[in-house]
């Protein structure tokens, strides 16, 4: 075992640059460590895998190494440091580092950079649909012929904000919870949130001394949904969003920096002190919560089918275990906070054909099971023809540049140095207005203003997407952008923000002038962002069928559910919307689960 520690000691030393030469050799654990282990460093004396987190062996491997954290802390001389990512809660080491097959690294899912990464090659897997599981049918029945595994009040499908909460509130409101989530690790879309979490007239914005009201935001959000939002659905979101804030900071997090995003008319978006990303600290604070409740969570587990008595009530949930197979579990309601689509082309396109073959900024997750799954059950669905995309996705390296950056004072420009969009307008007009100009990109630029303004951008600075110059004409020519013309743009810019109205195109905030510093550009484009429809429920999160009836037992929360955002989401609502309804359906479901 000494001989183990200091080969392990030895790697982390040498860091993501030692992973990356031993990568070569040994591209998992298994051969990684042949020379100096056995197999019960990592396996149970039985040999049979402890459950679908790998709880066991991944205890063995932070007994040597310690935590994510821990790794992290001790490569923080690296300058790129995989373990120091935006995944929150206490990632298992087994969900990049296989352990009999190649290793890869999840971020590579989504990313690709221009630095390397360890285990070279493309985080992919081919996820049957929904339907295609069908044909497991024998494994099925055996499973369904089969006692439950386990018997609980309520069980939560998907690990994202809306499950999370659904999940705490739930077990607050005297549940037993179980919370299933597909993925290794935990926080759906969700830990990727940047830009801020909407709410009105919360003591946040009362101490910064920012007017706002419940009615304002209730009317912003209906314009930016074209006026397709189910009002009553609304209603909960605004009147429920300064409580969400409240639950939230009551629970330890910190939303204290307020800021602005599209199409809002005040100041609403809250995000932690300094701007750092809302949604990976919002998932952290919720998982040290579901933690500290004992809540049971089991990753790579995948929420199948909903199972219903002879009344048509929901008894419990078929799932499958990514190494436990299949089995059901008993259960008076599911709630399903499954997430959106956007990352399911093949769905988007068919729903929005002009929108396939587009990347998207979602995780590998958000490919729309919960449709499918709620479908199955006899769920109506609403307004899935409208897909979101989001202006601002780097060209390079695939990073979403949150809307922040803009609400903070980055202007956009096309390539031939020009404004020619109102920056924090709504994302269908300001993706529109992108894919206009020269090969259908445009770039953010800012100043060491912005920059110091919001701590996300040194994220983005450091994955090496942000060129940047000491002047306009010098930032122009690394990037191809005619530097003449954009020096006189920022010149123009910036008597429009001391002249406080923006009469080119009508932005609504002037924050800063751009003249302090290093100038920034980042290439962008639109990328697929959000899926605004989805299943139908009612103001209590109970999912509805196409008659309008209650699904008895069943819920739904957060981007899998329509109605909310209607045609267009605002920017920060979604986190507002996963919180809020988030509570409700877990409240609802747990109040349900007592009387059945
Ligand atoms: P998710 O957080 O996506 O969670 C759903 C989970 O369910 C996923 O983990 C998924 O893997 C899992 N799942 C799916 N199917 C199954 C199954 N069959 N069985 C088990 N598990 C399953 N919104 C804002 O308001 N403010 C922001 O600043 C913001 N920034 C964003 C930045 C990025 C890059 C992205 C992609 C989105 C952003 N959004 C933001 C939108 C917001 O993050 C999402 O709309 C929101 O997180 C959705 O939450 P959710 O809980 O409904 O779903
Ligand atoms: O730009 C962003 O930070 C994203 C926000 C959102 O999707 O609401």
């Amino acid at each position: 075992m000494k001989k183990l520690k200091s080969a392990i000691y030895l790697a982390t030393l040498l860091g993501t640059a030692g992973l990356v030469a031993n990568a070569t050799a040994a591209d998992n654990l298994a051969d990684f460590h042949a020379e100096n282990q056995e197999c019960d460093s990592c396996h149970t004396a039985d040999g049979e895998l402890s459950n679908d987190n790998l709880s066991y062996e991944n205890a063995q491997c932070v007994s040597c190494h310690g935590s994510m954290a821990e790794v992290a802390e001790e490569t923080k001389h690296e300058h790129y440091n995989a373990h120091d990512s935006h995944f929150p809660g206490d990632v298992a080491c087994t969900s990049c580092h296989s352990a009999h097959e190649k290793s890869m690294v999840y971020c590579d899912s989504c990313h690709s950079f221009d630095f390397d990464m360890p285990y070279v090659g493309k985080w992919e897997r081919h996820e049957p649909s929904i339907a295609e599981l069908a044909k497991d049918k024998s494994e099925r029945e055996a499973a369904l012929a089969a006692a439950p595994k386990d018997t609980v009040d309520v069980v939560v499908v998907g690990s994202g904000g809306a499950g999370f909460s659904a999940s705490v509130a739930a077990h607050d409101k005297g549940a037993s919870v179980i919370l299933i989530e597909k993925e290794p690790v935990i926080g759906g879309n969700a830990k990727l949130a940047a830009g801020g979490m909407n709410a009105a007239w919360t003591d946040q914005q009362k101490a910064k001394g920012i007017e706002d009201s419940v009615d304002s935001m209730r009317k912003d959000t209906m314009k930016g949904g074209r006026d397709l939002n189910n009002p009553a659905l609304v209603d909960v979101l605004v009147t429920h969003s300064k409580g969400s804030v409240d639950w939230m900071t009551a629970m330890g997090a910190d939303l204290n920096d307020v800021g602005r995003m599209g199409g809002a008319s005040a100041n609403r978006s809250h995000r932690p002190t300094g701007g750092a990303g809302v949604g990976a600290h919002v998932i952290q604070v919720l998982y040290d919560n579901a933690v500290k409740r004992d809540i049971d969570m089991r990753m790579n587990t995948r929420g199948i089918e909903i199972l219903k008595d002879d009344s048509g009530k929901v008894k419990g949930l078929l799932v499958k275990g990514m190494y436990k197979g299949y089995y059901w579990i008993k259960a008076d309601a599911v709630i399903l906070a499954t997430g959106g689509f956007a990352k399911n082309n093949d769905r988007v396109a068919k729903l929005d054909p002009k929108l396939k073959g587009f990347i998207s900024t979602n995780q590998p997750g958000a490919t729309g099971d919960g449709i499918d799954v709620a479908a199955n059950a006899g769920a109506a669905m609403q307004d899935l023809q409208y897909i979101q995309a989001h202006p601002t996705l780097s060209v390079k390296g695939g990073v979403m540049v949150t809307e922040a950056v803009r609400g903070n004072g980055a202007i956009l420009v096309n390539r031939e140095g020009k404004r020619f969009v109102n920056e924090i307008t709504t994302r269908d007009k300001a993706s529109a207005a992108i894919l206009e100009q020269t090969g259908k990109s445009a770039y953010l630029i800012f100043d060491d203003s912005v920059r110091k303004s919001l701590k996300k951008i040194d994220k983005y600075i450091g994955l090496g997407v942000v060129p940047t110059a000491d002047t306009l004409v010098n930032l122009g020519k690394l990037e191809n952008i005619d530097g003449k013309a954009l020096t006189e743009t920022v010149a123009r810019y910036n008597t429009l923000v001391t002249s406080g109205k923006d009469t080119d195109f009508g932005r609504p905030n002037l924050p800063r002038a751009l003249n302090e510093g290093n100038y920034y550009a980042i290439e962008v484009t639109p990328g697929i962002h959000h899926t605004m429809g989805g299943v139908k429920i009612d103001s209590k999160a109970e999912i509805m069928n196409a008659k309008q009836q209650v699904i008895p037992g069943l819920y739904g929360a957060g981007e899998v559910t329509g109605g909310v955002h209607g045609a267009n989401r605002l920017g920060g609502n979604a986190i507002s919307d996963i919180i809020t309804f988030g509570r409700v359906a877990g409240e609802e479901a747990a109040t349900y689960s007592k009387k059945n």
